[in-house]
C-alpha cells in the first residue's frame, strides 16, 4: 500500500562537524524545533524560541529527568522556587562577589571578549590589533532588575543565575513538611539567566536557559560514596536515553579548577561538532551552602538525628544539568541520514520517550470515506500519547516528514481499513510495516513507547 515496502536503506556517514550543526539549525527552523527569538525584528542576541516540535522535545527531556530523579525515587522531592530573588541570597551564596568573568575591550574595534577565552591574550581575534586590550574588569553575570515601581537600591532584585539556591533556602521548609531525612534530595527544573559575554553555538550557551538540578543532602561521612553514586547514575541517564557511549565521557575536574568549597566535581561531557562540551556537572559541595545561608539568615539549617542524638549540617552532592543544552545533544546524537532509492532520508532516531510525537495518524488519501475512520483512530490514541494528524501530500512525503520529527510510529488508515478494521503501522528506524487490528492497536503501540 505504500512506497516503503521494498526500500533497502544504505547508511550515509554523517560527519560530526560544522556541517552537522548547520543541518540541525536548518532542520530546527524548517520543522519547528527552535526559532531565533524576535526573528521578525532581526533576532535578539542569541535568544531562541522553542517551536511546536521543540517545546515537546524539551518537555520530554525534562519529564525524563523528573521521572528518573523524582518519580522513581522515594528519597527525592520536587520544588519550584521563584526566579526573582533578593540580593541577600546572592550575597550569601557568593554570587555577588564571585560570579564574574574577566572582560576586556579592544581599543581598536571596541569588541568585547572574555579574557580567559582568548587564544592569544595580546591579539584581538576580531580586528587583529596587537596589545589593544583594556585592563580586565570583573563583569558580574547576574541580570539585575528592580522589584516595584521605584528604581532604588532597596528595590534591587536579581534573576536567578542557577536554580540551586532555591533548594538551599527552602531546606528547612522541605525538611519539616516532607518528613524526609538525610540522605534525601530536592529537585528543581526551571529557567536561569546569565548575562554571558559570549553566548553561542546555537542553544549551547544562551543568556536565558533551563536547568535541571538536584541538591542531595547527606550525612558528612557518606558524601564521597554518594558523589560516586550520582556521577555513575547521571552518566547512565544519558546512555539509557540513547546517547552513544563514544560521544559521552566523564571528566573529573583538576584540583585547580575546583571551586574553593568543592572537594570533587566531574562533568558529563558530550562530543559536540566543535569538541567536548559540558552537559552537566556533579559537585561534592560539602556543607558550604547550608552553612553560608545559616550564617547570613540567622536560621538553623541543620539536621538533628534522633537515632543517635547528634546535630549536623548535611553535605551536598549536586548533579546540575542544562535542559536546553541537553536537548541539543539529544538532537545531534539522533540525527541520521541514509539513502533510500536514490534519495536521502533524514531521520531523527530519538528514544521514544523523547520523541515529540509518538504516533502520526495518516489517512492514505484525503477522502471523505477515510477521514472519519482516521479521526476515530486518532481520538483513541490521543488520551494515551502525543499524536500528529496529517492528511496533506503523498504518503511517502508524510512518512519523510515524520522521520525528520523523530516520530517512532506512523499509523496509516487505507481503504482496506474500512473492510478489515486494521491499519498499517510503520516503524521509523527500520521502516518495517505491520498490519494491526484497530482494537489491538493500543496494546501493540504502548509497550513499545514506554
Ligand atoms: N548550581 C550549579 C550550576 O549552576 P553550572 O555548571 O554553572 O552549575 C549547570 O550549570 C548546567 O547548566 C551546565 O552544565 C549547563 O548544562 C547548563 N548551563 C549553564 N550555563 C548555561 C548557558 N549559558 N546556556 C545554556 N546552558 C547553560
Amino acid at each position: 500500500m505504500s512506497d516503503a515496502a521494498d526500500e533497502t536503506p544504505t547508511p550515509i556517514d554523517v560527519p560530526n562537524d560544522a556541517s552537522l550543526m548547520e543541518k540541525i539549525v536548518n532542520l530546527s527552523k524548517r520543522r519547528g524545533f527552535v526559532f531565533p527569538s524576535a526573528e521578525i525584528y532581526g533576532g535578539f542576541r542569541s535568544t531562541y524560541d522553542y517551536g511546536p516540535i521543540g517545546v515537546q522535545l524539551l518537555r520530554n527531556v525534562k519529564d525524563a529527568w523528573w521521572r528518573a530523579m523524582v518519580q522513581m525515587r522515594d528519597d527525592v522531592v520536587g520544588l519550584d522556587a521563584a526566579i526573582l530573588s533578593p540580593p541577600a541570597i546572592w550575597e550569601a551564596s557568593g554570587h555577588l562577589k564571585n560570579f564574574t568573568d574577566p572582560l576586556v575591550d579592544c581599543r581598536n574595534c571596541h569588541e568585547r571578549f572574555r579574557q580567559d577565552q582568548l587564544e592569544d591574550p595580546s591579539t584581538c581575534p576580531n580586528c587583529g590589533a596587537k596589545d589593544s586590550f583594556t585592563e580586565a574588569r570583573q563583569f558580574n553575570l547576574m541580570f539585575k532588575t528592580h522589584a516595584g515601581p521605584v528604581e532604588s537600591d532597596a528595590a534591587v532584585a536579581y534573576l536567578r543565575p542557577e536554580t540551586a539556591q532555591g533548594m538551599f533556602v527552602n531546606f528547612a521548609n522541605v525538611l519539616q513538611s516532607s518528613r524526609k531525612k538525610p540522605p534525601f534530595g530536592i529537585a528543581q527544573i526551571g529557567k536561569s539567566f546569565r548575562n554571558e559575554i559570549t553566548p553561542g553555538n546555537f542553544v549551547f550557551r544562551t543568556r536565558e536557559f533551563e536547568q535541571m538540578e538536584l541538591e542531595f543532602f547527606v550525612p558528612p561521612d557518606e558524601a564521597d560514596r554518594w558523589y560516586e553514586y550520582w556521577v555513575d547514575a547521571r552518566y547512565q541517564w544519558y546512555v539509557d536515553l540513547g546517547i552513544p557511549t563514544e560521544k559521552l565521557r566523564i571528566r573529573p575536574h583538576d584540583a585547580d579548577e575546583l571551586s574553593h568549597y568543592s572537594s570533587g566535581t566531574s562533568d558529563v561531557e558530550f562530543l559536540f561538532p566543535w569538541g567536548w562540551g559540558e552537559l552537566e556537572g556533579i559537585a561534592n559541595r560539602g556543607d558550604y551552602d547550608l552553612t553560608q545561608h545559616a550564617t547570613h539568615s540567622g536560621e538553623k539549617l541543620d539536621y538533628f538525628d534522633q537515632a543517635n542524638g547528634t546535630r549536623y549540617t548535611p553535605h551536598v552532592i549536586e548533579p546540575a544539568a542544562g535542559a536546553t543544552r541537553t536537548m541539543m545533544a539529544f538532537l545531534l546524537a539522533a540525527y541520521d541520514e541514509e539513502e533510500v532509492r536514490g534519495e536521502t532520508r533524514t531521520v531523527l532516531r530519538l528514544h521514544p520517550r523523547l520523541a515529540p510525537y509518538k504516533v502520526a495518524v495518516l489517512p492514505l488519501s484525503k477522502k471523505d470515506t477515510l477521514t472519519p475512520r482516521a479521526r476515530e483512530v486518532l481520538a483513541m490514541l490521543q488520551p494515551h500519547v502525543m499524536c500528529d494528524y496529517d492528511e496533506t501530500q503523498a504518503i511517502g512525503r508524510r512518512y519523510r516528514r515524520q522521520d525528520e520529527l523523530g516520530t517512532p510510529y506512523c499509523v496509516t488508515v487505507d481503504f482496506d481499513s474500512l473492510e478489515d478494521d486494521a491499519v498499517t503501522v510503520r516503524e521509523r528506524d527500520s521502516m518495517a510495516q505491520d498490519r494491526v487490528k484497530v482494537d489491538e492497536l493500543l496494546g501493540y503501540l504502548l509497550p513499545k513507547l514506554a
